[in-house]
């Protein structure tokens, strides 16, 4: 049955699944597929450390992770879908209180993200 997420290989399965998804789906990838074009290892490896340093708290990841985010064209829709498949990953493949917190997590920052986006937008 599954587990939860308690290495860096759950890490990067949690990451590339979700991608996976990202890149199949008809909302999301033409938003990703262009700003990321063909440096998709180095997106997926920024990802890898960041999720690695939010849910194993060992620090690989220095970034600042809302910035990119202001030049994309994306919607509460857009948050929406992502979340769907974060979460649809999520079940999918663990289970247990990281994943849970993954789920958590990813809410968070999403809806800090849309606050932000929209602040900028009235500003
Ligand atoms: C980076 C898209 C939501 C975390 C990126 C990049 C894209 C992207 C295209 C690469 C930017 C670049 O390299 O120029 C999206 C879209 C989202 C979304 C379309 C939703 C509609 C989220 C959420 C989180 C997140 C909810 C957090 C849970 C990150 C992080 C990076 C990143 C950590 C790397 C930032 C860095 O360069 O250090 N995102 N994202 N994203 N995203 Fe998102």
């Amino acid at each position: 049955s599954k587990s939860d997420i308690t290495n860096l290989d759950d890490v990067k399965r949690l990451v590339d699944v979700f991608y996976g998804k990202v890149r199949r789906d008809a909302l999301l990838s033409p938003i990703f597929e262009k700003a990321i074009g063909d440096h998709w290892d180095t997106h997926l490896n920024k990802m890898y450390q960041f999720w690695q340093t939010v849910l194993l708290e060992e620090h690989t990841y220095y970034g600042s992770p809302f910035l990119p985010h202001t030049k994309l064209p994306i919607k509460k829709e857009h948050f929406q879908q992502w979340l769907l498949l974060f979460n649809a990953t999520l079940k999918a493949e663990f289970n247990g209180e990281v994943a849970e917190e993954a789920s958590w997590r990813a809410h968070k920052m999403a809806e800090m993200f849309q606050l932000k986006l929209q602040y900028m937008e009235e500003n």
